[in-house]
């Protein structure tokens, strides 16, 4: 049934490469991952900028969530060719531990905590947050001349230059970089989550740093986790996302508009670039815009990067998702609750449980 389904959206093959076909793991890793590194930045999302070493200041925050947590706040500055851009961060983890496990998250608004960010919960279950704001990065809008983007965009926006998506991605990666410097953070443990358009920043970013162990992109849909080709009637395409939103990506991006099917990638391409570390997907019932089997089925088709790891990928029954479904078993995960398009406590459980049992 599953197969049938992934007939109809006649997806680019993801080991057909340059008139050749990729039959290992050593050659989808030699090869396939480039390729598509490649074509995501070039037709989609735009080229991450150079990387940038910041100056970095902290300041312990007095709040320590009943003792048993420590917030310091972490200030990035970035100097391009003399101008500068400081953002801030904030660092939580559970209190005089060592080998934390870590989630990065991009979030909307910078407060701690945050109806999207439960963070007194995500510490109970033993984790580390590292959260920032992604206007404080760059505002949401195709305002360039601010944050990263005043630093590193000249002029004009040309067709392979990086959209939002991707300052935010990059941002996300720098933080990375400091986790790397701090004793208490178990550097094997260190994943990305976001909501939505944050969702799909979670995605590429693991997609592109390897040293993120795991992303949990929640109700990412269009351009996140969800396939392109074949999205359902009332879901969002890639005309819509970007007539609303055409600065999350390159300008090259807009001529799939009403077009997808000369798209050269899909988004299970991007899932799978995540191989063989772990994806947990999340939807919402009621989130038809984020289109849940398009998310699903993308999630199929990449798992085959994760069989040539010699790993399972998504475990699941061989039909659609329905609402209830949670499938964690394997490295590549999908679950579906009930309720409208929100990270909600539940989806946390979910993700923070599958982590526990696979990290
Ligand atoms: C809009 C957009 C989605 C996005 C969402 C969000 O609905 O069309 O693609 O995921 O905003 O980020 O909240």
């Amino acid at each position: 049934m599953i197969e049938n389904e992934l007939k109809k959206r006649n997806l680019p093959d993801l080991f057909y490469i340059d008139g050749k076909q990729i039959k290992t793991k050593e050659e989808w890793e030699k090869i396939g991952k480039e390729y598509w590194r490649n074509i995501i930045q070039k037709e989609g999302y735009g080229f991450y900028p150079p990387i940038v070493k910041p100056e970095i200041c902290t300041k312990i925050n007095r709040v320590d969530f009943a003792g048993k947590a420590t917030w310091e706040e972490v200030y990035f500055t970035f100097n391009v060719d003399g101008k500068t851009h400081t953002v801030p961060t904030n660092l939580i983890y559970p209190k005089n531990k060592k080998n934390i496990p870590f989630f990065i998250y991009v979030n909307f608004r910078p407060d701690i905590p945050d109806r999207l960010l439960p963070v007194e919960e995500i510490i109970d279950n033993g984790f580390g947050i590292f959260s920032v704001c992604h206007n404080d990065i760059s505002t949401d809008n195709g305002d360039f001349t601010n944050g990263l983007a005043g630093l590193f965009q000249e002029g004009e926006r040309k067709e392979c230059d990086c959209g939002k998506i991707v300052y935010w991605s990059y941002m996300a990666s720098r933080m990375m970089d400091y986790l790397q410097t701090l004793e208490q953070v178990d550097k094997t443990r260190i994943g990305i989550s976001g909501h939505s358009r944050l969702g799909k920043t979670a995605l590429l970013t693991a997609a592109f740093d390897e040293r993120f162990a795991f992303t949990c992109p929640n109700n990412s849909g269009c351009s996140g986790v969800a396939l392109s080709r074949g999205c359902c009637e009332k879901g969002e395409k890639v005309a819509d996302i970007c007539k609303t939103f055409p600065y999350w990506f390159c300008t090259n991006y807009h001529k799939y508009a009403d077009n997808e099917q000369s798209l050269p990638f899909d988004q299970h391409c991007l899932v799978a670039l995540v191989a063989p570390r772990l994806v947990y997907v999340g939807g919402a019932l009621e989130d038809v815009w984020a289109d849940n089997d398009s998310q699903f089925l993308s999630c199929v088709e990449a798992s085959k990067v994760w069989k040539m790891y010699g790993k399972d990928g998504l475990i699941c029954p061989d039909r659609l998702p329905v609402c209830g479904d949670v499938f964690t078993e394997g490295e590549v995960g999908f679950h579906l609750r009930a309720g409208t398009h929100y990270q909600s406590r539940e989806d946390w459980n979910v993700y923070m449980s599958a982590l526990k049992k696979k990290l």
